[in-house]
């Protein structure tokens, strides 16, 4: 039987399509207040902030394509079942082709009314005050901000807990509970970390810690899965 793979992204998987990271000598939080621009104090306290930060992210996500590493996801799913668990709000995994994608942290092309969460809708263009959701309340960017619950952790975990081989790519693991979700592997699962600042994970796992560039080490790592299978 065929391993499920799945495979944990970060920030670092886009950086070579353009996107910058968040906590990388130049990343988005050096030059962004993070309680300003992503959480719910700062969306009450000066939404238009909020609005701009996330309009400039829209914008640029317009100028960028997906790299070798998220096409090389699409080329592992020829092979294995694949599951992408993303903390990314970037879309660049589905213009790539991945299939199976799930945004832990929201998506950016997405927007939904402030007051109920369930209604979302594609929005591709820059948001302002004054869109309007169906119920009357005012559009925000589809994304978890800090403090915010993460809905789907408990789906990412189940999946995660099925992983016959595991991979993360490109993330910090200084988030949670992103970076809580190895904790569901079953214990002989093997992890791929790869990564060039990659530190050490403190599971019991098989552990692989491969210090490259996403767009170099995951077609790689593909490479010999595909050929060890
Ligand atoms: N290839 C692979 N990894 C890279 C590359 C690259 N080309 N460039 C940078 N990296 C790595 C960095 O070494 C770092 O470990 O990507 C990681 C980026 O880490 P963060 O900036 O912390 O991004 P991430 O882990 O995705 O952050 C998690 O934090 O602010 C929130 O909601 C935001 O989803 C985000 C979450």
């Amino acid at each position: 039987m065929k391993p499920n793979i799945v495979i944990l992204t970060g920030a670092g998987i886009s950086q070579e399509s353009g996107i910058q990271t968040f906590r990388d000598a130049d990343g988005l939080w050096e030059n962004h207040d993070i309680m300003a621009v992503a959480s719910p104090q700062g969306w009450q306290q000066n939404p238009e902030l909020v609005l701009d930060f996330y309009n400039q992210r829209r914008r640029q996500l317009h100028q960028v394509q997906p790299n070798a590493a998220h096409h090389a996801i699409t080329k592992l799913q020829q092979h294995f079942p694949v599951q992408v668990i993303t903390q990314n709000v970037d879309d660049l995994h589905e213009r790539a082709g991945n299939q199976n994608v799930l945004h832990l942290h929201g998506e950016l092309f997405k927007v939904r009314s402030d007051k109920n969460p369930e209604l979302i809708y594609n929005w591709h263009k820059d948001l302002q005050l004054g869109d309007l959701a169906e119920d009357g309340a005012q559009l925000r960017p589809h994304i978890v901000w800090f403090g915010e619950p993460v809905p789907m952790i408990t789906r990412a975990a189940d999946l995660v807990a099925q992983a016959g081989i595991f991979i993360i790519v490109g993330t910090s693991m200084a988030v949670y509970p992103a970076a809580g979700l190895v904790h569901y592997l079953p214990s002989y699962t093997p992890v791929y970390y790869i990564d060039p600042n990659a530190a050490p994970i403190a599971i019991s796992n098989p552990l692989t810690i491969i210090r490259e560039k996403a767009g170099t080490g995951l077609p790689k790592l593909v490479a010999q899965l595909i050929q060890e299978d």
